[in-house]
């Protein structure tokens, strides 16, 4: 397992950007349903999602508006199509790890 965060790193019903070398980022949202790790770059172009509002489960991009549930990856919001990649999070001791 790889460690990415503390959870009180990030805010309640918000997310952060977890920069790790040799990867493409990754977001980690912190949902009343619990946390989530996503790719961070919008599969419609080149936006970080940690950056996008959320509500109810759905992060929406910043860039141009599309969304995708957090928990699924589905886009859920025009333009985006392409789902978005997400990653097992295993949360322990009050850390972030991602599972591979
Ligand atoms: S870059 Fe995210 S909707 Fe266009």
């Amino acid at each position: 397992m790889m460690y990415l965060c503390e959870v009180s790193d990030v805010a309640e019903g918000a997310a952060k950007r977890i920069d790790l070398p040799e990867r493409p980022p990754l977001a980690v949202f912190r949902l009343p349903a619990g946390i989530f790790v996503t790719d961070d770059t919008c599969t419609h172009g080149l936006a970080s999602l940690s950056e996008g509002e959320i509500d109810d489960g759905v992060v929406e991009c910043p860039w141009h508006q599309g969304a995708f549930d957090i928990a699924t990856g589905k886009p859920c919001g025009a333009p985006c199509t392409i789902p978005l990649r997400t990653h097992r999070a295993v949360v322990s001791d009050g850390k972030v790890f991602l599972e591979e």
